[in-house]
C-alpha cells in the first residue's frame, strides 16, 4: 500500500516550498497506513544551464511510471539572457501537461478566515475553477507570415474538440454535484467567439441533463471579471477554456489573498498518466534562497494530490491544518521563515 510520487522541485523558491510540502506529505501519510516513495527529478532553468536539457523523452517516460507528480516551480529571473525566452515553459511545462493529458486544470479559490482580501466587501469566497488544459488557443496552432513589412500576418487559432470540451465539462458537473451549492457557471464569450462558444454552450446543456441536481448558468468572460470583483460569493464551480481560465484564476488568486496561497492540479481524470500538483506561483527569483517564500500554496497542492489519489481523509486533514494555521496568522507579523511555516502546519497535524 504505497504511493509513488515524482517530485520536481525546479528553480528558485521551488525547492524551498517543495521541502515543506514533502514534510507535510510524509507526516500526514505516516500517521495512516500509507508508505510514500519519492523520486526526485532535476528539471528547470538551472538544469537547462547545466545540461542543455529541457525534458528528455527518457525522463518523461520515467515520470509517467509514478502515481502523481509534486511540482515546485520552474523558470529563470526575467532578465536572465542566458536562457532563451519561453523555452522552459514550452519544452518542459507545456510538454508535461500535454503529454500527460492534463485536461483538467483545477484551481480552488477560497478566502480563508484571517486573510485579507483587497476587496472591501468580499463575502464568503469559496469556488473552484475547472480550466480546460489541453486545447484552446494554447496548442500552438498558428503561424506568422514574416514578410518583414507591415503586411505580416500572425494567427493563433483556438482548438476546441467535442471530445475535449465534453470531458472537462463533465468533470466540472461531477465536482459540482459533490459540493454544497451544486452550481456550474460556464464562462466564455459566445456572442463573439460563436463557433467555439456555441460548442461549449451546447455541451453544457447536454451534460447538465445527466446531473439534474446541479444548476447552471452562463457568463461572458468580461462580465465574469466584474462579478469576481463585485460579488465573488456567487460562484461555486466555474468551467472555462484554457485562456479564459488562465486569466480568471489569476484574478481569483488576487481576491483570495495572493500568490502564496493558490494551489493547483493538472489532472488526468482517466488516470492514464500521472496528474501533477503545483503552487500557482513561479520560481520568485527575487526572494529565492532566502527562506522568505510562503510554502502554503505548495502544501495545499499536496492536499489536492492526496484527494486525487483517493486519500480524502488525509487531504482534509492537511486543508484543516492549513486553515487553522492561516487563522492564527492574524496575531503574527509574518516574518517567519519558509520552514517555520511548514513546521507550524505539521504541528497542527499532530
Ligand atoms: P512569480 O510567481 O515567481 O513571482 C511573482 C511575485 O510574487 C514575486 O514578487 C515573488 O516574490 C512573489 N511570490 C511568488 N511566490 C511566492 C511565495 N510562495 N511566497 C511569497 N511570495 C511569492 O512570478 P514571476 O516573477 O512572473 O516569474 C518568475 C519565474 O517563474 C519566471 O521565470 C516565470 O516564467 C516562472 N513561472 C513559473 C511558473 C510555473 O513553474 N508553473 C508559473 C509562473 C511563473
Ligand atoms: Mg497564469
Amino acid at each position: 500500500n504505497e504511493i509513488d510520487i515524482a517530485v520536481i522541485p525546479g528553480d528558485g523558491i521551488g525547492p524551498e516550498v517543495v521541502t515543506e510540502a514533502v514534510k507535510v506529505l510524509k507526516f500526514v501519510t505516516n500517521g495512516g497506513k500509507q508508505d510514500v516513495k519519492l523520486t526526485y527529478y532535476k528539471l528547470g532553468a538551472e538544469h537547462w544551464l547545466e545540461t542543455g536539457e529541457t525534458l528528455p523523452d527518457e525522463t518523461l517516460a520515467s515520470i509517467k511510471q509514478h502515481d502523481a507528480i509534486l511540482f515546485g516551480a520552474v523558470g529563470a529571473a526575467p532578465g536572465d539572457t542566458r536562457i532563451p525566452s519561453g523555452i522552459i515553459e514550452r519544452e518542459m511545462l507545456l510538454k508535461l501537461r500535454f503529454s500527460l493529458d492534463h485536461y483538467v486544470n483545477l484551481r480552488p479559490s477560497k478566502l480563508y478566515p484571517g486573510i485579507e482580501s483587497p476587496l472591501s466587501n468580499p463575502g464568503a469566497i469559496d469556488f473552484i475553477v475547472v480550466r480546460e488544459g489541453t486545447e484552446g488557443p494554447y496548442v500552438g496552432n498558428g503561424g506568422s507570415v514574416r514578410t518583414g513589412t507591415s503586411h505580416e500576418i500572425a494567427t493563433e487559432v483556438s482548438v476546441n474538440t467535442a471530445y475535449g470540451v465534453e470531458r472537462v465539462v463533465r468533470d466540472a458537473f461531477r465536482r459540482a454535484s459533490e459540493r454544497e451549492r451544486k452550481h456550474v457557471t460556464l464562462v466564455h464569450k459566445h456572442n463573439v467567439l460563436v463557433h467555439a462558444g456555441h460548442l461549449w454552450k451546447r455541451t453544457v446543456e447536454a451534460v447538465a441533463v445527466e446531473f439534474p441536481e446541479v444548476t447552471h448558468d452562463y457568463l461572458h468572460v468580461d462580465a465574469a471579471t466584474i462579478f469576481l470583483t463585485t460579488d465573488p460569493s456567487r460562484f461555486d464551480v466555474i468551467v472555462t477554456d484554457n485562456l479564459f481560465g488562465d486569466i480568471l484564476t489569476d484574478q481569483a488568486g488576487a481576491i483570495t489573498g495572493g500568490i502564496g496561497l493558490a494551489a493547483s492540479g493538472n489532472i488526468n481524470m482517466d488516470r492514464t498518466y500521472p496528474s501533477m500538483f503545483e503552487p500557482v506561483h513561479g520560481s520568485a527569483p527575487d526572494i529565492a534562497g532566502q527562506q522568505k517564500a510562503d510554502p502554503t500554496a505548495a502544501i495545499l497542492s499536496v492536499a489536492l494530490m492526496l484527494d486525487h489519489l483517493g486519500l480524502s481523509e488525509e487531504a482534509r486533514s492537511v486543508e484543516q491544518a492549513v486553515e487553522k494555521e492561516i487563522t492564527s496568522r492574524q496575531e503574527l507579523t509574518d516574518n517567519r521563515t519558509t520552514s517555520e511555516i511548514g513546521d507550524a502546519i505539521v504541528a497542527l497535524l499532530a
